[in-house]
Protein backbone atom coordinates (compact mmCIF):
# COMPACT_ATOMS: atom_id res chain seq x y z
CA UNK A 1 0.00 0.00 0.00
CA UNK A 2 0.64 3.59 -0.63
CA UNK A 3 0.52 5.33 2.90
CA UNK A 4 0.75 8.63 1.58
CA UNK A 5 -1.96 8.42 -1.28
CA UNK A 6 -4.12 6.65 1.42
CA UNK A 7 -3.83 8.82 4.19
CA UNK A 8 -4.60 11.76 1.92
CA UNK A 9 -7.19 10.20 -0.16
CA UNK A 10 -8.86 9.78 3.60
CA UNK A 11 -7.82 13.33 5.00
CA UNK A 12 -10.90 15.94 3.44
CA UNK A 13 -13.08 13.10 6.03
CA UNK A 14 -10.49 12.26 8.22
CA UNK A 15 -12.70 13.22 11.37
CA UNK A 16 -15.62 11.13 9.91
CA UNK A 17 -13.83 7.99 8.95
CA UNK A 18 -10.97 7.27 11.64
CA UNK A 19 -11.66 6.38 14.91
CA UNK A 20 -10.64 8.57 17.65
CA UNK A 21 -9.12 7.37 20.60
CA UNK A 22 -9.11 10.30 22.62
CA UNK A 23 -12.52 10.52 22.10
CA UNK A 24 -13.37 6.82 22.56
CA UNK A 25 -11.17 6.35 25.33
CA UNK A 26 -13.77 5.32 28.29
CA UNK A 27 -11.25 5.59 31.49
CA UNK A 28 -9.25 8.50 29.40
CA UNK A 29 -6.05 7.32 30.58
CA UNK A 30 -4.35 8.69 28.07
CA UNK A 31 -4.35 12.08 29.32
CA UNK A 32 -2.92 11.07 32.71
CA UNK A 33 0.03 9.06 31.04
CA UNK A 34 0.47 12.01 29.57
CA UNK A 35 0.53 14.21 32.92
CA UNK A 36 2.68 11.48 34.19
CA UNK A 37 5.61 11.99 31.52
CA UNK A 38 4.92 15.49 30.89
CA UNK A 39 7.43 18.49 31.78
CA UNK A 40 7.39 22.31 30.24
CA UNK A 41 11.21 21.36 30.33
CA UNK A 42 10.59 18.31 28.52
CA UNK A 43 10.59 18.00 24.30
CA UNK A 44 8.50 15.42 22.13
CA UNK A 45 7.82 13.40 19.26
CA UNK A 46 4.51 12.58 18.17
CA UNK A 47 4.83 10.23 15.51
CA UNK A 48 2.24 10.11 12.82
CA UNK A 49 0.09 12.89 14.22
CA UNK A 50 -2.57 12.84 11.76
CA UNK A 51 -4.63 15.81 12.09
CA UNK A 52 -3.47 16.69 15.69
CA UNK A 53 -5.90 15.06 18.16
CA UNK A 54 -2.81 15.16 20.38
CA UNK A 55 -1.91 18.29 20.88
CA UNK A 56 -4.74 19.68 23.14
CA UNK A 57 -3.54 17.05 25.33
CA UNK A 58 0.54 17.28 25.00
CA UNK A 59 1.03 21.12 23.61
CA UNK A 60 0.20 22.58 27.04
CA UNK A 61 2.65 20.32 28.87
CA UNK A 62 5.77 19.80 26.42
CA UNK A 63 8.47 22.77 25.87
CA UNK A 64 8.78 21.75 22.12
CA UNK A 65 6.76 18.68 20.16
CA UNK A 66 7.92 18.00 16.91
CA UNK A 67 4.51 16.32 15.19
CA UNK A 68 5.78 13.99 12.31
CA UNK A 69 3.48 12.39 9.83
CA UNK A 70 3.42 10.73 6.19
CA UNK A 71 0.39 13.31 4.72
CA UNK A 72 0.75 16.62 4.04
CA UNK A 73 -2.92 16.94 3.93
CA UNK A 74 -3.57 15.90 6.92
CA UNK A 75 -0.64 17.97 8.30
CA UNK A 76 -2.17 21.04 6.52
CA UNK A 77 -4.88 20.61 9.21
CA UNK A 78 -2.85 20.09 12.04
CA UNK A 79 -1.12 22.79 11.39
CA UNK A 80 -4.84 24.89 11.77
CA UNK A 81 -5.28 23.85 15.07
CA UNK A 82 -2.04 26.92 15.76
CA UNK A 83 0.01 25.50 18.59
CA UNK A 84 3.24 27.86 18.34
CA UNK A 85 5.55 24.89 20.59
CA UNK A 86 4.27 22.21 17.51
CA UNK A 87 6.65 22.11 14.84
CA UNK A 88 5.40 19.87 11.69
CA UNK A 89 7.37 18.02 9.41
CA UNK A 90 6.44 15.16 6.52
CA UNK A 91 8.46 12.14 7.11
CA UNK A 92 7.86 8.47 6.04
CA UNK A 93 8.91 6.67 9.77
CA UNK A 94 9.08 3.49 8.14
CA UNK A 95 12.34 4.14 6.73
CA UNK A 96 15.36 2.51 7.98
CA UNK A 97 17.43 4.40 10.32
CA UNK A 98 15.66 7.73 9.87
CA UNK A 99 17.89 10.51 11.74
CA UNK A 100 15.61 12.85 14.19
CA UNK A 101 16.12 15.17 17.02
CA UNK A 102 16.49 13.33 20.22
CA UNK A 103 13.48 13.74 22.91
CA UNK A 104 12.52 12.89 26.13
CA UNK A 105 9.35 11.55 25.15
CA UNK A 106 7.64 10.12 22.14
CA UNK A 107 3.66 9.53 21.62
CA UNK A 108 2.33 7.39 18.58
CA UNK A 109 -0.82 6.45 18.36
CA UNK A 110 -2.34 3.73 16.17
CA UNK A 111 0.52 3.98 13.56
CA UNK A 112 2.53 0.94 13.91
CA UNK A 113 0.16 -1.14 12.67
CA UNK A 114 1.42 -1.62 8.87
CA UNK A 115 0.60 -5.26 7.11
CA UNK A 116 4.32 -5.18 6.10
CA UNK A 117 5.78 -6.26 9.44
CA UNK A 118 9.52 -5.22 8.87
CA UNK A 119 7.85 -1.28 8.71
CA UNK A 120 6.27 -1.89 12.09
CA UNK A 121 9.66 -3.12 13.62
CA UNK A 122 11.68 -0.41 11.65
CA UNK A 123 9.38 2.28 12.84
CA UNK A 124 9.99 1.15 16.52
CA UNK A 125 13.57 1.26 16.41
CA UNK A 126 13.60 4.89 14.91
CA UNK A 127 11.43 5.72 18.08
CA UNK A 128 14.31 4.08 20.33
CA UNK A 129 16.90 5.97 18.35
CA UNK A 130 14.86 9.37 18.66
CA UNK A 131 14.29 8.81 22.31
CA UNK A 132 17.08 10.36 25.04
CA UNK A 133 18.54 7.86 26.99
CA UNK A 134 16.06 7.39 30.07
CA UNK A 135 13.04 9.13 27.92
CA UNK A 136 9.60 7.54 27.47
CA UNK A 137 7.80 6.04 24.60
CA UNK A 138 3.41 5.77 24.96
CA UNK A 139 2.52 3.85 21.82
CA UNK A 140 -1.55 2.59 21.18
CA UNK A 141 -1.42 -0.72 19.16
CA UNK A 142 -4.31 -2.63 17.54
CA UNK A 143 -5.26 -5.53 19.87
CA UNK A 144 -5.36 -8.97 18.41
CA UNK A 145 -6.83 -10.27 21.32
CA UNK A 146 -9.45 -7.75 21.71
CA UNK A 147 -10.64 -8.43 17.61
CA UNK A 148 -10.79 -11.90 18.79
CA UNK A 149 -13.03 -11.69 21.99
CA UNK A 150 -15.34 -9.56 20.19
CA UNK A 151 -16.00 -11.85 17.29
CA UNK A 152 -15.85 -14.61 20.29
CA UNK A 153 -18.91 -12.28 21.74
CA UNK A 154 -20.57 -11.69 18.55
CA UNK A 155 -20.81 -15.55 18.35
CA UNK A 156 -22.12 -15.78 21.98
CA UNK A 157 -24.34 -12.95 21.10
CA UNK A 158 -26.07 -15.03 18.41
CA UNK A 159 -26.15 -17.84 19.79
CA UNK A 160 -28.42 -16.13 22.88
CA UNK A 161 -30.66 -15.52 19.65
CA UNK A 162 -30.76 -18.91 18.56
CA UNK A 163 -28.22 -18.83 15.56
CA UNK A 164 -25.35 -21.39 15.41
CA UNK A 165 -22.10 -20.69 14.53
CA UNK A 166 -22.03 -22.33 11.15
CA UNK A 167 -25.39 -20.05 10.25
CA UNK A 168 -23.91 -16.38 11.08
CA UNK A 169 -24.08 -14.60 8.12
CA UNK A 170 -20.10 -14.34 6.17
CA UNK A 171 -20.34 -10.53 6.23
CA UNK A 172 -20.16 -10.02 10.08
CA UNK A 173 -16.46 -11.90 9.98
CA UNK A 174 -14.88 -9.99 7.28
CA UNK A 175 -12.35 -8.56 9.64
CA UNK A 176 -10.91 -12.04 9.14
CA UNK A 177 -10.70 -12.59 5.40
CA UNK A 178 -6.61 -12.89 5.03
CA UNK A 179 -5.13 -16.48 4.86
CA UNK A 180 -4.23 -18.57 8.33
CA UNK A 181 -0.54 -17.00 7.63
CA UNK A 182 -2.16 -13.64 7.85
CA UNK A 183 -4.41 -14.38 10.73
CA UNK A 184 -1.60 -15.96 12.69
CA UNK A 185 0.57 -12.63 12.08
CA UNK A 186 -2.43 -10.59 13.43
CA UNK A 187 -3.33 -8.91 10.03
CA UNK A 188 -6.86 -7.85 10.58
CA UNK A 189 -9.07 -6.44 7.91
CA UNK A 190 -10.61 -2.61 9.35
CA UNK A 191 -12.94 -1.29 6.70
CA UNK A 192 -11.09 -3.33 4.20
CA UNK A 193 -7.49 -2.15 4.87
CA UNK A 194 -5.36 -5.28 6.22
CA UNK A 195 -3.76 -3.90 9.55
CA UNK A 196 -1.48 -5.37 12.05
CA UNK A 197 -2.88 -6.11 15.60
CA UNK A 198 -0.60 -7.36 18.62
CA UNK A 199 -0.72 -9.80 21.12
CA UNK A 200 0.54 -8.60 24.44
CA UNK A 201 3.83 -11.58 25.18
CA UNK A 202 4.13 -10.37 20.67
CA UNK A 203 4.64 -6.77 22.13
CA UNK A 204 6.96 -7.81 25.39
CA UNK A 205 9.41 -9.65 22.70
CA UNK A 206 9.36 -7.02 20.01
CA UNK A 207 9.75 -4.05 22.32
CA UNK A 208 13.10 -5.88 24.12
CA UNK A 209 14.16 -6.64 20.25
CA UNK A 210 14.31 -3.02 19.46
CA UNK A 211 15.74 -1.89 22.90
CA UNK A 212 13.34 -0.84 25.25
CA UNK A 213 11.92 -1.58 28.78
CA UNK A 214 8.31 -2.19 28.71
CA UNK A 215 7.03 -0.81 31.99
CA UNK A 216 3.51 -1.50 31.37
CA UNK A 217 1.14 -2.58 28.79
CA UNK A 218 -1.50 -1.49 29.80
CA UNK A 219 -5.41 -1.23 28.00
CA UNK A 220 -7.48 1.37 26.04
CA UNK A 221 -10.66 0.68 26.26
CA UNK A 222 -14.22 1.54 24.48
CA UNK A 223 -17.61 0.89 24.10
CA UNK A 224 -18.99 -2.20 22.74
CA UNK A 225 -20.67 0.13 19.78
CA UNK A 226 -17.30 0.75 18.23
CA UNK A 227 -17.03 -3.52 17.76
CA UNK A 228 -20.79 -4.27 17.44
CA UNK A 229 -23.58 -2.80 15.69
CA UNK A 230 -26.94 -1.89 18.09
CA UNK A 231 -24.97 -4.25 21.41
CA UNK A 232 -27.31 -4.89 23.97
CA UNK A 233 -27.50 -2.60 26.56
CA UNK A 234 -26.45 -5.06 29.34
CA UNK A 235 -23.63 -6.07 27.31
CA UNK A 236 -20.44 -4.29 29.66
CA UNK A 237 -16.79 -5.02 31.00
CA UNK A 238 -14.05 -6.48 29.57
CA UNK A 239 -15.03 -3.95 27.02
CA UNK A 240 -13.13 -4.23 23.38
CA UNK A 241 -9.69 -2.17 23.58
CA UNK A 242 -6.48 -0.88 21.89
CA UNK A 243 -3.12 -1.65 24.31
CA UNK A 244 -1.50 1.18 25.17
CA UNK A 245 2.57 0.31 25.97
CA UNK A 246 4.65 2.38 28.22
CA UNK A 247 8.73 1.71 27.74
CA UNK A 248 11.82 3.14 28.26
CA UNK A 249 15.15 3.79 27.13
CA UNK A 250 17.71 2.69 28.81
C1 LIG B 1 -5.01 6.03 12.35
S1 LIG B 1 -4.15 7.50 11.99
C2 LIG B 1 -3.69 8.01 13.61
C3 LIG B 1 -3.34 9.46 13.67
C4 LIG B 1 -3.06 10.02 15.07
N1 LIG B 1 -1.94 9.37 15.68
C5 LIG B 1 -4.29 9.90 15.94
O1 LIG B 1 -4.32 9.05 16.83
O2 LIG B 1 -5.25 10.66 15.76
C6 LIG B 1 -2.65 6.91 11.28
C7 LIG B 1 -1.69 8.03 10.90
O3 LIG B 1 -0.44 7.47 10.51
C8 LIG B 1 0.07 8.20 9.42
N2 LIG B 1 1.01 7.32 8.68
C9 LIG B 1 0.71 6.19 8.01
N3 LIG B 1 1.81 5.66 7.47
C10 LIG B 1 2.84 6.48 7.81
C11 LIG B 1 4.24 6.46 7.55
N4 LIG B 1 4.79 5.49 6.82
N5 LIG B 1 5.00 7.46 8.05
C12 LIG B 1 4.42 8.45 8.79
N6 LIG B 1 3.11 8.52 9.08
C13 LIG B 1 2.33 7.54 8.59
C14 LIG B 1 -1.17 8.55 8.62
O4 LIG B 1 -0.94 9.61 7.71
C15 LIG B 1 -2.16 8.88 9.72
O5 LIG B 1 -2.08 10.24 10.08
Amino acid sequence: MNEKKHWNRIAPSYNDEIFDVFQSDKKKKLPRYFKKHAGLDKTAIDFGCGNGKSFPYMAPQFKEILALDISADLLKQAKQRGYTNVELKQEDLTRKNLVLPNVDFAFCCNVIMFPVIEKNLFMIKNIHRALKTGGTALIVLPSLDSALFSSWRLIELYGREGVKPSDIPAHEFHYFKGNKRDILQGIVHIDGVPTKHYMEPEIQVIFKEAGFSVTKVDKLEYDWNTELTSPPPWLEAPYPWDWLVECKKN
